[in-house]
């Protein structure tokens, strides 16, 4: 099966939020993030409910899942979406140069950047995106969190204040 423009019947093409509706809908997915996850420690478990639960009230999220670290390689974990590539290597895509650098990625136009190298197209559709760092209990790169969307400049300083803040209270300091 190859990537293709089609989008899956489950799938919908993203709405843009303005900076107040994007506020008022992640402190929304927090509460019932967290409410769930009382007590949680398993971090599949973890990764699959803050994915469903911000895919729910986010609704530009169209593809939203972690890549797990293993030795120099990203490896797909819990996601919602079209199907996702399997690998990435440290050296390639967003995700990659957020694990290299331990730094969030904001990418507001995914198809400026060189195909391949700079961005990883697993799904054509998408068209900007956010990756965060995910840090363990002792502060060692676990995961990479990775946010697409179906439309150019979805993502701001308000998703990575939430999302930073909501996975280190989720695997760094829980
Ligand atoms: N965003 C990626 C590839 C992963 S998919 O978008 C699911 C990247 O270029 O790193």
């Amino acid at each position: 099966m190859s990537a293709s423009a089609e989008m899956p019947y489950f799938i919908k093409p993203s709405i843009n939020l303005d900076k107040v509706a994007k506020r008022q809908a992640y402190q929304e997915a927090m509460v019932a993030i967290n409410a769930n996850l009382e007590g949680a420690t398993n971090s599949v478990l973890k990764m699959a409910t803050i994915n469903c639960i911000l895919k729910t009230f986010l609704p530009y999220y169209y593809w939203v899942g972690f890549y797990t670290v293993n030795k120099e390689r990203l490896e797909v974990g819990p996601y919602q979406g079209t199907l996702g590539c399997l690998y990435i290597d440290f050296s390639r895509g967003v995700c990659g140069k957020a694990a290299r650098e331990e730094a969030t990625q904001i990418v507001a136009d995914c198809h400026a950047l060189v195909p391949g190298a700079e961005h990883i197209a697993c799904d054509p559709n998408s068209q900007s995106e956010i990756v965060v760092p995910v840090f363990g209990k002792n502060g060692e790169l676990i995961a990479v969190f990775d946010v697409d969307s179906t439309l150019k400049n979805s993502f701001d300083e308000i998703d990575q204040l939430f999302l930073e803040d909501l996975l280190d209270q989720h695997f760094a300091s829980f």
